[in-house]
């Protein structure tokens, strides 16, 4: 699905996302083998045009997951492998992804006196050296290439040019100049990329890219800028996902693009009215909330508060909206439904949300909405998406929360009485705790026991009220390896429950998908 009907008068952008490498790798950020292929499933309905699923050589889960989101992807994707600049790494990247239709290697080197002379111990001419021969090595596996000069913002403008010169001849097809630190500021982004590609003889062979840290803040205005300069590429992610204070954000620039076509005349492919479930989807997943001010997808980017704005806003949206919430994937009310509401419309809502069930688990959905509708007097969109992402996350789980009773106040420790199913037996048990979040997790470590660590804990409400449902986030980490789980409901402690539960039923994955490649 494409979301702009292409314009003759205006360039094309080509968006890369990153959400599953940049993204991923920042701490905390880690996403289980399930939980990438959704995103890029949801990127690629997305119509972004290149992801980058991951970095093949840094473990074995990368490259399955690689290899197997290269395998589902269909033809208008182009899925791309990270590889530094070292053989050995070129030819597992090769390896993942050469069963796309359209597999890229993304390969890149430092080239600033400060990585070259600390980090790399390497001088310009070998490191010249290494680009022209990981290059080609590249370009021996797959058609398309593309080449990056790692804290370009940093390096002396005339060996940056010496570089991307050999780059391009050993075959790169795009060129990526990142701002690696968050450095830069626009205008000297913009430059960089003009004097680049005006001094570059061959620089038409390739594809200049945007590639921005947000460590100032700039992220976003420098992407821009970089494509103002003369990059057709630009390099983000889902909520500026990413290492440190993360990079540009993906429904930034894109909308940036979209609502300011008189000074930015350039396109893109991306379905715009799927951004709010693309950043739904990545926060859930990496458990990063997303602020509630952030641009675009902030549960307050289309919220009028102050009486003047209200006012404005009812004789003419266009007062204060610079863009309309519908373009972006908010619905224009999310109040639905209550406990009258049937099974068609319950479908029918779900179908509206994004959400094609089985027969099966539509009914679990529709018995839990139910089950809902009776305890809360409105049922919102939000709620309803909380609901459903944990049916289907439970759907292929070995451990199910059957029942649970907290006892917690002023009067001394708290106790939990939890009872799980575990791969079809019921087991009880009753454990004290330091407060009723710590009993219900010792409580279901007595029965599943593990040494994984808590890294995380998190609570917020899905809607306004105190009879909202709780979502909370739980992170484990076992192994230097973290999984996240996410559990909805209106009692906190079942939703903590079914958290913890999520989270270790993905160790429990995890392990076996360890065991079975020892196995091999
Ligand atoms: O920030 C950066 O320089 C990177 C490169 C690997 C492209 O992420
Ligand atoms: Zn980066």
């Amino acid at each position: 699905m494409t979301a702009t009907t292409a314009d003759a008068s205006k360039d094309r952008v080509v968006i890369f996302d990153t959400t599953l490498r940049d993204g991923e790798q920042c701490p905390g950020a880690s996403m289980t083998f399930e939980e990438k292929l959704e995103v890029a499933e949801l990127l690629e309905e997305m119509g972004v045009d290149i992801i980058e699923a991951g970095f093949p050589i840094a473990s074995q889960g990368d490259f399955e997951a690689v290899q197997e989101i290269a395998r589902r992807a269909g033809p208008d994707v182009t899925i791309a492998g990270l590889a530094r600049a070292i053989s050995g790494d070129i030819a597992r990247a090769g390896e993942a992804v050469r069963v796309a239709k359209r597999p890229r290697i993304h390969t890149f080197v430092s080239t600033s006196p400060i990585h070259l002379a600390h980090q790399m111990r390497k001088s310009e001419e070998q490191v010249l050296d290494i680009i022209a021969a990981t290059v080609k090595q590249a370009r021996n596996l797959v058609e398309d290439v593309e080449w990056s000069a790692m804290d370009a913002t940093r390096t002396p403008i005339d060996y940056l040019v010496r570089c991307v010169d050999a780059a391009i001849k050993a075959g790169a097809t795009t060129i990526n100049l990142p701002d690696t630190v968050g450095y830069a500021v626009p205008e000297e982004y913009a430059a960089m990329f003009r004097e680049v590609i005006a001094r570059v003889p061959d620089s038409d062979k390739a594809i200049f890219s945007t590639h921005c840290h947000d460590d100032l803040g700039l992220a976003v205005a420098n992407s821009l800028a970089g494509v103002m300069g003369g990059a057709r590429q630009i390099e983000c992610t889902i909520n500026g996902l990413g290492e440190r204070a993360g990079n540009a954000a993906l429904e930034e620039v894109v909308m940036a693009i979209r609502t300011r076509g008189d000074v930015l005349p350039y396109q893109t492919r991306v379905e715009t009215t799927m951004l709010t479930r693309a950043s739904k989807l990545v926060s859930a997943v990496s458990a990063f909330p997303v602020q509630y001010n952030k641009a675009i997808v902030g549960r307050n980017a289309f919220a009028h508060e102050s009486g003047i704005h209200q006012d404005g806003m009812l004789k003419n949206a266009e007062t204060y909206e610079i863009m309309t919430p519908e373009s972006v994937g908010v619905k224009a009310t999310s109040l639905v439904m209550g406990k009258h509401s049937g099974r068609h419309a319950f479908r029918e809502k779900l179908k509206e949300l994004g959400y094609e069930l089985g027969d099966n688990a539509l009914e679990d959905a529709f018995k839990r909405f139910k089950d809902l509708a009776d305890r809360k007097k409105h049922v919102y969109d939000e709620d309803i998406e909380a609901l459903v992402g944990d049916e289907v996350a439970a759907a292929s789980e070995r451990f199910r929360l059957l029942s649970l009773t907290v006892i917690a106040g002023t009067g001394g420790p708290s106790k939990a009485i939890i009872s799980l199913d575990v791969d079809g037996t019921h087991i009880t048990k009753e454990v004290a705790g330091n407060g009723p979040v710590d009993a219900t997790f010792n409580a279901i470590k007595a029965i599943v026991p593990h040494e994984a660590k808590l890294s995380l804990y998190q609570v917020h409400a899905v809607t306004e009220g105190t009879d909202a449902q709780a979502e909370v986030s739980v992170r484990l980490e076992e192994d230097g390896k973290s999984v996240t789980g996410r559990g909805a409901d209106p009692d906190t402690m079942v939703a903590s429950a079914k958290a913890y539960i999520s989270a270790v039923n993905k160790i429990a994955v995890k392990r076996q998908r360890q065991h079975a490649q020892a196995a091999v």
